[in-house]
């Protein structure tokens, strides 16, 4: 059984992803190589899409949390599917902004967005800002003052819900450094505070549990934790928000011992507590919110790389190395993360082989997998990591001067280049 739906294996033995045989889209590309399964990506969002209205209601809306795979063509499939996104930088405004994407839809995050980019954000009509603090407020509304604009906020909130999830993306919790917390009283008072601005029009709440949740339940906790807030708010003064930013956060399968979560039915599951939790408290339905990222892109995504040196240390481990690494896929280094690696020539062979794998930086936590079990692999073989469309090509970066890889979405029958190769010039570009 393969993880996802998109992976098989064909006649030759060869690993298949979007219905392509990887050895060839290899060869035409070259390694290391991320794919993009771009029908993938669409039946996600339109999962999203369909299950949120149906469930929270026709005025719900999905954003796509942008931060998972941000580049142009990115931004161009979720324009064609009139499918909001979440924005945290100024250079994912300007990526959308550069293919047409309308930013009215777009909700802009960060716990610290400087004043250049609250500018160019307001510029740009910018849908809305997801104030993370006091002294934001007062940033943005200088700005859109200055812009002679009223700029519509939500506020983040945090629920202080603890996701036993991994701690580096455990967002939701009190002690962290987004958002305001209810238990210490200060969600109160920033609505307070909030309300008074001249310039901003404050529409509703944020939260965000964290990332990688399986649990329905803690989607649940929060949509109880934060309608319980916003009762609070309204009997203390009568403010009632429009819209609830339940956040991103649904996890994925990246090895078979992984739940694969059944987005639809845990919107479902959600939609009814909030349903309940609304009737309790004779408060009407606000407008659902979520900011899916990694549930989207990332069984959207592989990256196929060609094994260099194998090697066995004595009485340890089996060292396969492959031609990319921490550089693109970062993911082990900074979470431990899991994944599941195969031998994409000999993907039907018995996977015999125990071994780590190892990208090629001067870095001894340069690991994308350890003690993993694949088809026995020989120089020149094609490794492919699967579940990697969330965070790899986002969190890639140069470190030992590695160029990236490019991304190559797979369409049916066709497959075409959305970023290219960095180049050896590429990484000389900025030095003077
Ligand atoms: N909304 C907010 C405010 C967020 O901070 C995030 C993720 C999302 C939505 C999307 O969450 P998702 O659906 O993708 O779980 N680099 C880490 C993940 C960091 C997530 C940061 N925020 C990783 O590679 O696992």
């Amino acid at each position: 059984m393969q993880i996802c739906n998109n992976i098989d294996i064909n006649g030759k033995g060869h690993l298949t992803f979007a219905g392509r045989d990887t050895l060839e889209l290899a060869k035409k590309y070259g390694t290391p190589l991320y794919l993009m399964d771009e029908g993938k990506i669409r039946e996600k969002i339109r999962t999203y899409k369909s299950a949120m209205e149906r469930y929270f209601g026709e005025e719900s809306i999905p954003l796509f949390a942008s931060k998972a795979a941000s580049f142009k063509q990115i931004y161009r499939i979720a324009k064609e599917e009139d499918m909001s996104i979440d924005v945290v930088s100024a250079g994912e405004i300007y990526t959308a902004l550069s293919v047409g994407y309308d930013i009215s839809n777009a909700f802009f995050h960060g716990n610290n967005k400087t004043i250049d980019e609250i500018s160019f954000a307001i510029e740009n009509n910018i849908g809305y800002f997801v104030v993370d603090s006091v002294s934001e407020l007062d940033m943005v509304d200088r700005e859109a003052e200055r812009q002679g604009k009223k700029q519509k906020i939500l506020l983040r909130i945090t629920p202080g819900i603890d996701t036993h999830t991994n701690k580096k993306i455990a967002t939701g919790n009190v002690d962290s450094k987004f958002g305001m917390a209810i238990v210490t009283g200060q969600a109160v008072d920033f609505v307070k505070v909030a309300i008074g601005y001249k310039n901003l029009d404050l529409v509703g709440y944020h939260c965000h549990v964290g990332s990688q949740v399986f649990d329905a339940s803690t989607f649940i906790d929060a949509v109880d934790i934060m309608m319980d807030f916003a009762y609070a708010v309204k009997n203390e003064i009568g403010y009632v928000p429009e819209y609830m930013n339940l956040g991103g956060g649904f996890g994925v399968r990246y090895v078979a011992s992984q739940a694969d979560i059944d987005i639809a039915s845990t919107i479902r599951e959600v939609g009814a507590a909030l349903t309940q939790k609304c009737q309790e408290l004779g408060m009407e339905k606000p407008k659902i919110l979520m900011e899916p990222g990694r549930s989207i892109v990332a069984d959207a995504g592989m990256t196929l790389y060609t094994v260099g040196t194998v090697k066995k240390i004595t009485n340890f481990k089996n060292y396969v190395a492959i031609d990319g690494g921490m550089t693109d896929n970062p993911r082990f280094a900074l979470y431990d993360a899991e994944y599941t690696v195969m031998n994409a020539v000999k993907a039907d062979a018995p996977k015999l082989y125990r071994c780590t794998i190892v990208g090629k930086c001067c870095e001894s936590g340069d690991i994308i997998q350890e003690d993993v079990h694949i088809a026995k692999p020989e120089e020149g073989d094609i490794l492919a990591v699967l579940t990697t469309g969330a965070y790899n090509y986002s969190m890639a970066s140069n470190y030992n001067r590695i160029p990236r890889p490019p991304v190559v979405m797979l369409a049916g029958d066709r497959d075409y280049v959305a970023v290219k190769r960095e180049t050896l010039e590429d990484i000389v570009r900025n030095d003077i």
